[in-house]
């Protein structure tokens, strides 16, 4: 969470005092004294000490295996939704997903309570990769390879990033692919749009890896929370 809000509950300072302590050189993050009172901090990664005191932060991390049918959405009225998913768990109403799957893709979703690593993870600048498997309707050729390499363009003349897609099985009979796609940005519907651009379709969508996370041996339809190795790769993009 963001240092001034960390120092402003646990101490109970008003606004003022708490700037008043960055200025007075009181708040040290790792040793060192910061004047930066935005900085995301979690006691897990951080010591964080105000004044002689130490603070702790008390975020969550799940690691979600999304299964299909289920929503990103706090409320469906038809459909169980990912916070339905997570019911028993302390702060759920305050988790919040970073990104959404469509309700029929099934994969990776990280839900944290930590509002600024959803922010950060999510910004653009930041081109925090994600990795999908996808079926598709058709035969996925050497030229779709070199257009994803180029940037597909939308129909809707929206460019994409480039993005590797490799195609791991074709089935001759059928006529159909299976391809795994990397990509570095988070357009809505972005693999199903790509896809279409190249005039065919996405039949069945998972998420496997988003930035240094994996699904691994996490079935469809369980969670769990961040290892403290997997929080630690998650370091670098707490700003
Ligand atoms: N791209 C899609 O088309 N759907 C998703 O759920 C995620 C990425």
């Amino acid at each position: 969470m963001r240092l001034d809000k960390l120092i402003e509950e646990q101490l109970q300072t008003s606004r003022k005092e708490m700037k008043r302590l960055f200025l007075r050189g009181k708040v040290r993050v790792d040793g060192q004294v910061t004047l930066n009172e935005s900085q995301n901090v979690d006691s897990q990664l951080h010591r964080i000490e105000v004044d002689g005191r130490m603070l702790l932060t008390k975020e969550r991390y799940y690691l979600l295996a999304k299964p299909k049918g289920v929503v990103t959405a706090k409320r469906d009225a038809q459909h169980q939704t990912v916070f339905d998913l997570l019911r028993k768990e302390p702060m759920v109403e305050q988790l919040a997903p970073v990104g959404r799957l469509d309700r029929d893709t099934e994969g990776l979703l990280l839900m944290t309570s930590n509002g600024q690593l959803v922010y950060d993870l999510l910004h653009p600048t930041k081109k925090v990769i994600k990795v999908y498997q996808a079926s598709i309707n058709e035969c996925v050729t050497e030229e779709d390879i070199a257009d994803f390499a180029k940037g597909i363009v939308f129909l809707d003349g929206t460019t994409c990033q480039p993005a590797e897609l490799t195609i791991l099985s074709h089935d001759a009979e059928a006529n159909t692919s299976e391809v795994e796609l990397t990509i570095s940005e988070g357009k809505f519907h972005q693999v199903k749009k790509m896809f279409l651009a190249c005039g065919k379709k996405v039949t069945a969508l998972k998420r496997t890896k988003m930035g240094p996370l994996t699904l691994e041996s996490l079935e469809i339809g369980n969670y769990r929370e961040l290892t403290f190795v997997e929080l630690q790769q998650l370091k670098p993009y707490f700003r």
